[in-house]
């Protein structure tokens, strides 16, 4: 194996940072990487926020769930879709521009987006320092637009805390391979197949069954399936003496009645970012 592949398959995020600072020239050798990123048309429609401030660390913890690796983190890196940029460069050259109210250039640049974040990633492992990303931006679009005194068509993706591990990352289980490649058409599993899967990946972990588990699955089940689903989940609860990991991830983690809730208000705050992608 070579040391890309080697990089890529023992990599794990990282949440715990020693006290040391990430030298400047390092921290641009790694952007420089995700500025090298393939983008759709090479148009480049993303900015990166560099966060080193103690004090926009601690607000940006506070605002993303309360995530402490994010303050101890030296470096954090806000990723954003930049059609603002593009959209400045048409009025400059007398072009007609509308990427930012096209759902097409939405889907695109957020692919964009990303990619440019993972090459960082990799990047920021391949020089010795760890990284962990933070969805919860989701959380505080208004705030981290105010706070970075984001233009219109500026639009926060996703957050990239980084800094030297305090010790090695844990690397997590993950899905055979065959689970999740296909060779040329979508092989449907069976469902002992399936099982074997999640048993390779989750090796059987449960978690206790406690009052409030059992109170909160019982609300999502009765929004989600109705008292039939209440029942089917509680009797499964009684006869395996725990709750399964797909009760948890789904009933607890990411509760599914709540997951469903405030679409109309995201795409709201996108169109208060400038991105008016969907129509009335
Ligand atoms: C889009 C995205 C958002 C994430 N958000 C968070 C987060 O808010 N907090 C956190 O601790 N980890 C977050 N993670 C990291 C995942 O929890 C992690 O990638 C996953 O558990 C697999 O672990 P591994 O990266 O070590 O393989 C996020 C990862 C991605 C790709």
């Amino acid at each position: 194996m070579n040391d890309t592949l080697r990089l890529l398959h023992e990599r794990a995020s990282c949440r715990a940072f020693a006290d040391r600072d990430i030298p400047q020239n390092i921290l641009e050798s790694v952007l420089e990487a995700g500025v090298r990123a393939p983008t759709g048309g090479n148009l480049q429609p993303y900015s990166i926020i560099v966060v080193r401030d103690q004090a926009a660390k601690d607000r940006l913890t506070e605002l993303c769930g309360n995530q402490r690796f994010i303050s101890r983190a030296p470096v954090n890196l806000l990723f954003c879709i930049d059609w603002y940029r593009s959209r400045r460069w048409a009025a400059m050259e007398d072009a007609p521009f509308a990427a930012d109210h096209s759902f097409r250039h939405f889907w695109i640049s957020f692919q964009d987006t990303i990619i440019c974040a993972q090459n960082i990633c990799t990047a920021a492992d391949s020089v010795g320092l760890g990284s962990v990303y933070v969805g919860t931006v989701l959380e505080c679009f208004s705030e981290l637009r105010s706070m970075f005194d984001l233009p219109l068509g500026v639009f926060p993706v996703v957050l990239l805390s980084v800094g030297y591990p305090l010790s090695k990352p844990k690397r997590r289980a993950k899905f055979p391979q065959d689970t999740v490649v296909h060779y040329e058409s979508y092989d449907d599993p069976g469902d002992d197949e399936l099982r074997k899967a999640l048993e390779a990946k989750y090796q059987g972990k449960t978690f206790e069954v406690t009052e409030e588990r059992v109170q909160t699955l019982r609300r999502v089940c009765r929004a989600i399936g109705g008292d039939e689903l209440v029942g089917a989940c509680m009797a499964r609860i009684e006869r395996d003496g725990a709750v399964n990991m797909a009760q948890y991830r789904f009933g607890l983690h990411y509760a599914a009645d709540r997951v469903c809730r405030g679409n109309p208000e995201f795409i709201a705050k996108l169109r208060e970012g400038g991105l008016e992608i969907v129509e009335d």
